[in-house]
């Protein structure tokens, strides 16, 4: 049995213990080290996804298909690095996150955030449009988790997190294929995250209302004015607000969610 100053020696080493992981966490040193891929992380959201989880800490590589000048302009003003590859391609994607891990280390958090949209009403939409929009915004998904979840279960830690969309939860006209496949996210990190769990992995999705960025920019400026009017924060939302929920998401304080889908949409549809 200890004596009073024995337990009073305890306590304090506990405190002692209890602020020095405090401030670990705080400075992020503990993070210091991870690293995380964003897919689509050179332009819009993606692109403040990347910067936000750098400015925390983490080794931030990121990822583009087709924009060499976003993606050099992306480079030279953060000096993160950038990948280019199709995410609808799987080997692609296999030799990629080879390329990173060789570089940077494991990938411990991945964030799904690359998309397209291939706008059009059910009767106008082709099949290329259909499978783009499926094999970029949903199967891609499925590919990049499956090429870190196995090294991710073996280390006992990891953080996914998928960039769904408020068209995924509500429906949008002319967005059958969009809605279809981000909807479809929404079940995958449901299913991924129980399989997840008990393995330290969390799988999370984020669904985004209308963010000002070049996708965003392609919608016709008559209905564009008609959705912000249904906003009741007023107005369109900006790339860093999802960047911060995905940071939080990424850290370590939010090991206690999983499966779940976080709407950021300025209250536009409440769920
Ligand atoms: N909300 C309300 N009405 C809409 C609408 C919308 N989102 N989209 C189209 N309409 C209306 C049009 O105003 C038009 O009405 P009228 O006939 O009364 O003028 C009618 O539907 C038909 O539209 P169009 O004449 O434009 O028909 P189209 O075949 O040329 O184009 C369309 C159809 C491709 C759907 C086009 O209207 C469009 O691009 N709409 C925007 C769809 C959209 O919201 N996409 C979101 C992209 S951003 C994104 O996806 C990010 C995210 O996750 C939120
Ligand atoms: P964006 O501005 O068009 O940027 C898309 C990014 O994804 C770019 O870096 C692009 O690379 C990359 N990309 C596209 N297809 C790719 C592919 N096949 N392989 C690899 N990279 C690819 O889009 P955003 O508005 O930032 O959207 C980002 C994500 O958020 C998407 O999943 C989108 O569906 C989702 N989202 C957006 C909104 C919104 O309102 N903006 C709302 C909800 C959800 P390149 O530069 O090379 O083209």
């Amino acid at each position: 049995m200890p004596n009073a100053t024995q337990r009073n020696l305890q306590f304090s080493h506990k405190a002692a213990t209890a602020v020095a992981e405090r401030l670990v966490s705080l400075t992020g040193v503990e993070i210091m080290g991870r690293t995380a891929l964003v897919t689509g992380g050179t332009r819009g959201i993606g692109s403040a996804i990347a910067r936000t989880l750098r400015d925390a800490g983490y080794t931030v590589a990121a990822s583009y298909h087709g924009n060499d000048l976003a993606a050099e302009d992306f480079k030279a003003a953060t000096g993160i690095p950038v990948f280019k590859w199709d995410v609808a391609d799987d080997e692609a994607c296999a030799a990629a996150v080879a390329k990173i891990t060789t570089a940077y280390g494991p990938v411990e958090i991945l964030v799904n955030n690359a998309g397209i949209t291939r706008d059009a009403m059910l009767h106008k939409l082709t099949s290329e449009h259909w499978r783009a929009v499926i094999d970029t915004d949903l199967t891609a998904c499925f590919t990049m988790c499956r090429t870190v979840i196995s090294p991710m279960r073996e280390r006992g830690y990891g953080r996914i997190i998928n960039i769904s969309s408020i068209n995924g939860q509500k429906g949008q006209l002319g967005q059958t294929n969009y809605a279809a496949a981000k909807a479809g996210l929404l079940g995958f990190t449901k299913a991924l995250a129980l399989e997840s769990a008990a393995k330290g992995v969390t799988v999370n999705a984020i669904a985004p209302g209308y963010i000002e960025t070049d996708m965003v920019a392609d919608v016709p400026p008559k209905v564009l004015d008609s959705i912000v009017a249904q906003i009741p924060v007023g107005r369109l939302g900006q790339p860093e607000e999802i960047a911060r929920a995905v940071v939080f998401l990424a850290s370590d304080d939010a090991g206690f969610i999983t499966g779940s889908t976080l709407t950021v949409n300025g209250g536009q549809y409440l769920i």
